[in-house]
């Protein structure tokens, strides 16, 4: 285990899930007699990174000062490295104030039922301003139409803060129990499997042979001993493929066409931000944490519509202050497969290649296909993941 590169900010992870089940029962007979709020789906998504260590250092929700300080410089008030805001955002506290020790509850499970219980330290109102300046900031617009600027906005303005003790998993562990794993379960098992060199793929979409490939080109190219898949399991924009039906398609892929025990496939409970750069520094974070030395960072990583540059978030990297992060970036440039070399390949190691040479669709023009019950060429998915897509558009259509 001693190999497994530190996580950010502290020598081991503090998981805030309270792993005693004990403990656990007690708090939630505690949570029935406290006053209680239901949260954002991003508030709770922040409760299930930190409760699996994945948020490590945290210890709870930033206050005005530190989500402020974030956006504006990528550290927090005390100087700790942190790309993005990790916030409790509500419409209106009500008779909550700093002091009160608090439930919180799930919006995304049945009835409600209390996922964690915060210690509140204080209570803040950001202005139309600060917010505007947040957004800017994170996600490099203000735009109302971009789908994390929209998130973000939509959840009241009032911050709460203060240190957090985790009671579940909200719906990853029961809906994804295969799939969903903690920072600290990630850990533990490539130190299991004796991995030092390990590579994470960040996805929220199906793999095509090009994802397929970097990830091969990263394993190769690093020599790495294994490669931890790591799909977004939380909530997406509309017309993004649902959850089960990606894990469907990665886990046939990874089944048919790696060697058996290079790749982990597991997921993440958290809401996709679509903050380009920022998140791509996030995520980052997230896989020092759970115990990788590298993520690869492609085109558009976590971008959406034309916000970001094809390659902002791996320039972002160029730019933090040195020994900020001990993960490296794999920097992936644009993968397509060559028609001239019969494989895949990083568009910028075949300067002779034009255009035409490559089999190149649009994510609109897959999608066509797939509800058309049209499989893309082979040189562009597996037949295999293309019948699982192609079933998926199909029972949207029928
Ligand atoms: S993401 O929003 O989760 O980043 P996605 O699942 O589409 O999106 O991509 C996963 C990773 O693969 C990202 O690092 C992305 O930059 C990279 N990627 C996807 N397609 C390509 C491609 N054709 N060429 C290079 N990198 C790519």
């Amino acid at each position: 285990m001693s190999n497994i590169i530190e996580p950010h900010g502290s020598a081991s992870l503090n998981p805030l899930f309270v792993a005693d089940a004990d403990e656990r029962a007690r708090l939630v007979e505690e949570a029935a007699s406290l006053p209680s709020i239901v949260v954002s789906s991003a508030s709770a998504a922040n409760a299930v990174m930190l409760a699996g260590g994945y948020f490590n250092p945290l210890t709870g929700y930033m206050n005005k000062a530190d989500a402020l300080s974030v956006a504006d410089n990528m550290h927090t008030t005390s100087g700790l490295f942190w790309p993005t805001p990790v916030l409790n955002l509500v419409e209106n506290a009500g008779e909550i104030k700093a002091g009160d020790r608090i439930a919180l509850k799930d919006p995304n499970v049945e009835g409600n039922p209390v996922l964690a219980i915060m210690d509140v330290e204080a209570v803040e109102e950001f202005t139309d301003d600060e917010m505007a300046t947040i957004t800017e900031k994170v996600y490099a617009t203000t735009d109302p139409e971009h789908p994390g600027v929209a998130a973000f906005n939509s959840q009241g303005k009032v911050a709460l803060s203060g240190p957090i003790q985790v009671l579940n998993y909200s719906y990853f562990e029961t809906d994804f129990g295969d799939t969903f794993r903690t920072a600290v379960e990630i850990r533990n098992e490539i130190g299991e499997r004796g991995w030092s060199k390990v590579v994470a793929f960040q996805t929220r979409n199906p793999m095509h042979r090009a994802h397929e490939e970097l990830c091969h080109m990263a394993m190769d190219r690093l020599e790495a001993d294994g490669l931890v898949i790591h799909m977004l399991l939380g909530k997406l924009k509309p017309g993004d493929i649902p959850a089960d039906v990606r894990d469907d398609a990665i886990r046939t892929m990874v089944k048919l066409y790696f060697p058996e025990n290079s790749a982990m496939v597991t997921g993440y409970g958290f809401d996709m931000l679509y903050a380009g750069p920022r998140e791509a520094v996030l995520h980052a974070v997230f896989r020092q944490n759970m115990g990788c030395t590298h993520l690869i960072v492609g085109r558009d990583h976590a971008g959406v519509g034309d916000y970001y540059g094809d390659f902002d978030a791996q320039t972002i990297f160029h730019d933090i202050p040195e020994g900020s992060l001990k993960i490296k970036i794999f920097e992936a440039d644009h993968t397509a497969y060559s028609k001239k070399l019969n494989q895949v390949v990083m568009m910028r190691e075949a300067p002779d290649h034009k255009k035409e040479d490559f089999v190149l669709l649009s994510g609109t023009r897959v999608r066509e296909m797939l509800g058309n019950g049209e499989a893309p060429p082979k040189e562009f998915s597996r037949p295999e993941v293309a019948k699982i897509l192609m079933d998926y558009y199909q029972s949207l259509n029928g």
